[in-house]
């Protein structure tokens, strides 16, 4: 795009310059020879324009197979345990082959079409200057024009050809740089969110009153509703909890309140509010989220817990934050301790060791209301005893959703939601809950009782043999 800009766009200027200077002169000499000299010019432009579309088409067909590749290679190289595990290099390996090829082929294509061009306009051009010349030839013999016109036509002619040949070498390469354009115009134009736009601009913190009025929410790439008609209202400080089969849209719920998505229709009030009218760099704020999937950059695990605290923090607010996250001790055992950069270029910590630290993040961070989007999925029994007695302090005076698969974890919520194919098919507390024999809460609490149950006797039999083991 670079050299399109900087070689051919300015080069246009100039050929219409020389063709027009050198025209003008052939006009001069003689009107009926001007204009044979340009009747293969319509032509030229029109064969210009023709591979000029082929061009197109097959620079985006280069560069879509570019992006397939380079998508395959990454891919492969970022999952190559997945490959690896699944014994999946042979296969991984062909369809590599396979996508090169196909790059290479359509390389090829571009190729020839480029190569296919020039003889063709060359031959249509010859053409053209040889018809002029022997026309001219003619004349002089005819004596319509003098000898030294002719002479000085023969100069001028190959000055009005040679620019219509660039123009067309112009014209196809134009179309390599029309595709880079778009290209780069399709990232430019995607809108940027904005984060100060709203009618209220508030000063202290939010409350924390939250109702949602027959909410309904669609992704914008999506036909179908993931939230649908969900009404609820959350007192300040409250705890709620979602519970739901995998893809019944609780993270999608939970990712409106920072208007990471804004929902599509119904109504949602923050502290009397439209959330709308907030702005979103002051929700995001307000906002605390532990997510589903934990993500730290590559930087040190310090910075990692600072990210997005925006306030000065000393070390021992650092370190008693990891320590309600249950994540400090694993931190001081590195030989660097806090400064330990996390990530592709440090250590690797693990799927639940990333999510206690940012926990530990949050925590810091003390926002007004808390998302805790299946923050101890991750984790073993024991961590999880610890870091939930940590949340359970964190939820202090916050409004805080929960997000878990575990019965045990939502107990305590002051309001339950069932979530079913992104509707509430149940709402309550536990108590009211457990009783509805038959429902869908009722059905996984039985389950998850009767495992966990099972799980006791194991480990009390494991132990009862190990007594007699002893007493033996
Ligand atoms: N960014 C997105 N764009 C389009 N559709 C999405 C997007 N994220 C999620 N979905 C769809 O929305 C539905 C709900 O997904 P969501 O992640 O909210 O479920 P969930 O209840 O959090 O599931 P899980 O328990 O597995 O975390 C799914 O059908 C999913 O395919
Ligand atoms: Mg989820």
């Amino acid at each position: 795009l670079r050299r399109f800009f900087s070689e051919q766009a300015i080069g246009v200027g100039r050929i219409a310059l020389i063709f027009f200077v050198n025209w003008a002169a052939i006009l001069y000499i003689n009107v009926k020879l001007g204009w044979i000299s340009v009747v293969t010019i319509p032509l030229i432009l029109w064969v210009s324009l023709w591979f000029f579309k082929r061009v197109t088409k097959a620079y985006e067909d280069y560069q879509a197979q570019e992006a397939v590749l380079s998508t395959t290679l990454q891919e492969n190289l970022t999952g190559v345990r997945v490959v690896k595990a699944f014994a999946r290099q042979d296969y991984e390996m062909q369809k590599f082959e396979k996508d090169n090829w196909l790059k290479y082929v359509k390389g090829k294509f571009l190729l020839l079409m480029h190569s296919l061009f020039w003889p063709l306009s060359d031959i249509v051009l010859g053409g053209q200057m040889l018809f002029g010349f022997v026309f001219a030839a003619f004349m002089t013999l005819n004596g319509e024009i003098r000898v030294g016109d002719f002479v000085a036509y023969t100069g001028l002619l190959v000055w009005l050809i040679f620019p219509i040949r660039n123009l067309g070498r112009v014209i196809v390469q134009a179309s390599s740089g029309m595709v880079s354009y778009q290209r780069l115009m399709d990232v430019a134009k995607q809108a940027r969110e904005d984060l100060d736009e709203g009618k209220i601009q508030p000063q202290g913190p939010v409350r924390g009153e939250i109702e949602f009025k027959n909410v309904s929410f669609i992704y914008s790439d999506g036909t179908k509703h993931v939230i649908k008609d969900v009404s609820f209202r959350v007192e300040p400080g409250q705890s709620i909890a979602l519970l739901g089969s995998t893809g019944s849209g609780k993270t999608s719920l939970v990712n409106l309140l920072p208007r990471f998505h804004d929902f599509t229709d119904g109504e949602i009030l923050l502290d009397g509010a439209d959330l709308r009218d907030y702005p979103r760099k002051y929700l995001r704020e307000q906002i605390g989220i532990v997510q589903q999937e934990p993500f730290l950059f590559s930087r040190s695990i310090r910075e990692n817990i600072l990210y997005g605290v925006g306030r000065s923090v000393t070390q021992d607010e650092i370190e008693s934050a990891a320590k309600a996250a249950a994540v400090h001790d694993v931190i001081a055992a590195f030989p660097d301790g806090y400064n330990t950069v996390v990530g592709e270029k440090g250590v690797t910590l693990s799927g639940g060791q990333k999510q206690r630290v940012t926990i530990a993040r949050t925590i810091l961070k003390n926002p007004k209301i808390l998302i805790l989007d299946d923050s101890t999925s991750a984790v073993d029994t024991e961590t999880e005893a610890a870091i939930r007695q940590a949340l359970d302090d964190l939820m202090q005076n916050r409004t805080t959703f929960i997000i878990a698969h575990r019965i045990q974890s939502v107990m305590k919520a002051d309001l339950i939601l069932v979530l079913d194919k992104g509707q509430v098919v149940q709402h309550g507390t536990h108590e009211e809950l457990v009783t509805q024999i038959g429902s869908m809460y009722r059905r996984v609490y039985d389950i998850q009782t009767r495992i966990d149950e099972e799980l006791e006797r194991e480990i009390m039999m494991k132990d009862e043999r190990a007594r007699m083991k002893d007493e033996w």
